[in-house]
């Protein structure tokens, strides 16, 4: 039998719901994977907790790591004992699935499947973040808020590698002590008044070039007030809560306004290259090193409640 977490009612993380069931074979151009080790993304929580509507009931989880065990017609890229992950497709908690082929990237040998798990959605998140949503340049100066998180970790470092002057926001005292240890530029707490204030005091008054806003509704009209005139304010996610920006004053400043999403920017046709450039950085050590958090797959609600506590830093995984 398989195990999966599905959900039957959008809710509290008490709706995770842990169950077996007889997983059939792969059809054409389908896989089977024993997953390895899944990644916790918090995207899921938003997928859990109605933010986002879905139908019901839903396969929980986007992002896994695991072994081909079969194979279905058609797929010719792909054998039994293959190793392969994916960032993108819904039912990845669970300990066996069946998924498309064209989902799958293949891992490099020195690539662990934990290590892909924790690293391949929010890695291409970044990815997308510093070379598609915007080219980071050497010399600009640029905000991260969130950047303790799984995205922001991997984001702060990768703008830093390209010479961009970092400017990372946290939520704690506790995060702050860690972030302030990889090399950036400044670490302000964003749970601090005068914010803006604060990142202008950085840069001499001048206003930022971009700000990658992770956090949403409590650091938006510090993102806003903290550019220069001509800049980009990237709005990547809302993870203390959904915010409306005022575009009428954004376009009033000339400030470029994007509300990316990964799978606009990573795709079947580019994924093998992003991954490749991903896992390259990877092993450089310029992402710094994966702090990985590990829960049984049956305890997803615990993973859920460490996010929404703002206890951990780096990725979370499930292991099966
Ligand atoms: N647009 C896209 O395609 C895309 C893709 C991936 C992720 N995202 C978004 O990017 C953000 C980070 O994702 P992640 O997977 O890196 O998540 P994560 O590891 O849980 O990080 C979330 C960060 O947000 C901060 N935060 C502030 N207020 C929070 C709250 N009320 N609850 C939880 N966290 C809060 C936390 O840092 P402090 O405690 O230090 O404030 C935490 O480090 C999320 O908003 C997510 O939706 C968007």
């Amino acid at each position: 039998m398989t195990q999966r977490i599905r959900i039957y009612q959008q809710g509290t993380p008490d709706v995770l719901h842990h169950e077996t069931f007889e997983l059939a074979p792969p059809s054409r151009e389908q896989v089977l994977i024993r997953h390895e080790a899944i990644g916790v993304n918090f995207v899921d929580t938003m997928f859990r907790d109605g933010t986002f509507k879905v139908p019901l009931p839903f396969g929980m989880g986007v992002e896994a790591a695991g072994i081909v065990e079969a194979i279905g017609d058609g797929v010719e890229h792909l054998k039994v004992g293959d190793r392969v992950a994916y960032f993108f497709a819904f039912g990845a908690y669970a300990d066996r699935r069946v998924i498309d082929a064209s989902a799958l990237i293949k891992l490099p040998a020195d690539i662990s499947s934990e290590q892909a798990a924790g690293l391949l959605s929010k890695g291409l998140t970044a990815w997308a973040l510093v070379k598609q949503v915007h080219g980071v340049q050497a010399g600009e100066t640029i905000v991260v808020h969130g950047a303790s998180g799984g995205v922001g970790s991997l984001l702060v470092r990768w703008a830093k590698s390209l010479g961009a002057s970092v400017i990372a926001t946290v939520g704690s005292a506790s995060k702050a002590a860690i972030v302030q240890g990889w090399g950036l530029d400044h670490v302000l707490r964003s749970d601090e008044p005068e914010l803006a204030e604060r990142i202008n005091a950085t840069n001499g008054g001048f206003g930022v070039d971009v700000v990658y806003d992770l956090v949403g509704r409590n650091t938006l009209a510090a993102s806003i007030s903290a550019l220069r005139d001509g800049g980009a304010l990237i709005h990547v996610g809302n993870a203390s809560g959904g915010v409306t920006a005022d575009t009428s004053l954004l376009a009033a400043r000339g400030i470029r306004y994007v509300q990316p999403s990964t799978p606009q920017y990573v795709n079947a046709g580019n994924q093998d290259m992003a991954a490749s450039e991903l896992f390259e950085r990877f092993r450089e050590g310029a992402l710094g090193s994966l702090e990985l958090s590990r829960y049984r797959l049956e305890d997803a609600a615990l993973a859920h409640r460490a996010i929404a506590a703002r206890k951990h830093t780096g990725s979370i995984l499930l292991m099966p």
